[in-house]
């Protein structure tokens, strides 16, 4: 006898994890051809971008391949710049990666942004940059290495990439001031004025950024707004401050952006956000070290992710891009963390789960917030 179909399919998926079950929502033919293309509404102002994975030719499927060349005309590494991915060991540098994204956006007619020359973060670089054979480094050989380091990108990829994310993660609006790490430590908190100089040494016409998280935040915001001024003071061009905007559901964060934009022009510097996406499950609770144990279990929408969520996530998205084009002569670029929810960092960051941050959904379909946006920048 044969077997109702939608019965098996129910015991068949019975069978499945969570996460295996959104592999086989069907298909849909998205057509991103036949979409508008974001790329084209903004017409370069700002930039759409895209972080783009490590060996994105064998991650990234036809579609989602689609969706890069005709949605973006920006792309970011992911991870495959970052110092600890590119040599591991010291001497031996993976250019492999970063060498065939730079040609595949040559090919789009895309921009790439360099993702970064230093990650303010213990772990983000490589294990023997602060050892000397069995003893630490002292001061004077890190620096050497940090510049030969930069030296090397930067004049490797000079005319191919016009924007570099020169620092990442520099400032706390805690006491001192600044993520205390081992490159603080070993080279002193003003290290990142030596560094700012040093790249706009190496390449005078690139576009030298400084990137952060959670900008839109007011404390934060006037931190790094005082950070960027003692750079500026201390005779450093920084041409952009980055904000990452890993936003979430309920995130009401228009008016914050608004004076976010205004205040940076205000001291000469335009506004990226340079890392875009908004998680659909809030991630408050996990922050909080007794609500930890229980935040982790948290995986509503294993399968999909509901119409209204989708709608609150639009909501956030429209807000963010009502601000960008409402000053968008001060905004340089707008860049999503990722092409569909399949390959986003949201589902194992902070905690393993299924996550909707993106634009477009696992079969590649644009959701709502896609639409909310093509539709701000359509009014242009
Ligand atoms: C993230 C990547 O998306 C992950 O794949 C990786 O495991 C960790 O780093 N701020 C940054 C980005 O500047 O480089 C980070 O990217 C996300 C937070």
């Amino acid at each position: 006898m044969i077997k109702n179909i939608s019965t098996s399919r129910r015991t068949f998926l019975h069978g499945l994890s969570a996460s295996s079950l959104v592999a086989l929502a069907p298909r849909l033919s998205a057509a991103p051809m036949q979409l508008p293309a974001l790329r084209q509404l903004a017409g370069g102002h700002p930039l759409i971008g895209a972080a783009v994975p490590t060996h994105f030719d064998k991650r990234l499927n036809a579609q989602e391949k689609a969706i890069l060349s005709s949605q973006f005309d920006s792309v970011t590494p992911e991870n495959c710049m970052k110092w600890q991915s590119l040599c591991r060991k010291q001497g031996e540098y993976n250019f492999g990666p970063i060498d065939r994204l730079v040609e595949m956006a040559k090919a789009n007619k895309q921009k790439v942004v360099g993702h970064t020359l230093i990650f303010n973060r213990d772990g983000n670089y490589p294990d023997w940059l602060f050892r000397d054979g069995g003893k630490e480094a002292d001061s004077k050989l890190v620096w050497k290495r940090v510049e030969a380091h930069v030296v090397k990108l930067m004049t490797r990829y000079k005319g191919r990439i016009d924007s570099w994310d020169v620092l990442n993660e520099f400032v706390e609006s805690h006491d001192p001031g600044y993520r205390v790490t081992d490159f603080t430590r070993f080279l002193g908190k003003d290290y990142p004025v030596r560094l700012f100089k040093l790249a706009a040494e190496i390449d005078p016409k690139a576009k030298l950024t400084y990137n952060d998280f959670a900008v839109e935040n007011p404390k934060r915001q006037k931190a790094i707004l005082a950070f960027v001024r003692s750079l500026q003071d201390s005779g450093c061009r920084v041409d952009v401050i980055g904000s990452q905007s890993h936003l979430e559901i309920g995130d009401d964060v228009g008016k914050n952006i608004n004076s976010m934009i205004k205040n940076f022009a205000a001291i000469g510097v335009r506004s990226a956000f340079t890392e875009l996406d908004v998680d659909v499950i809030s991630r408050k609770l996990f922050w909080n070290p007794k609500t930890r144990p229980a935040a982790v279990l948290q995986n509503p929408y294993p399968v999909s992710c509901p119409d209204e969520v989708l709608q609150q996530q639009a909501k956030v998205y429209h807000s963010v891009f009502e601000a960008v084009m409402a000053n968008r002569k001060n905004v340089d670029r707008v860049t999503m963390w990722g092409i569909t929810d399949r390959n986003s960092w949201l589902n194992n960051w902070p905690w393993k789960r299924v996550n909707h941050g993106l634009l477009f959904d696992r079969a590649s379909a644009p959701k709502p917030a896609f639409h909310s946006i093509a539709k701000i920048l359509a009014r242009r």
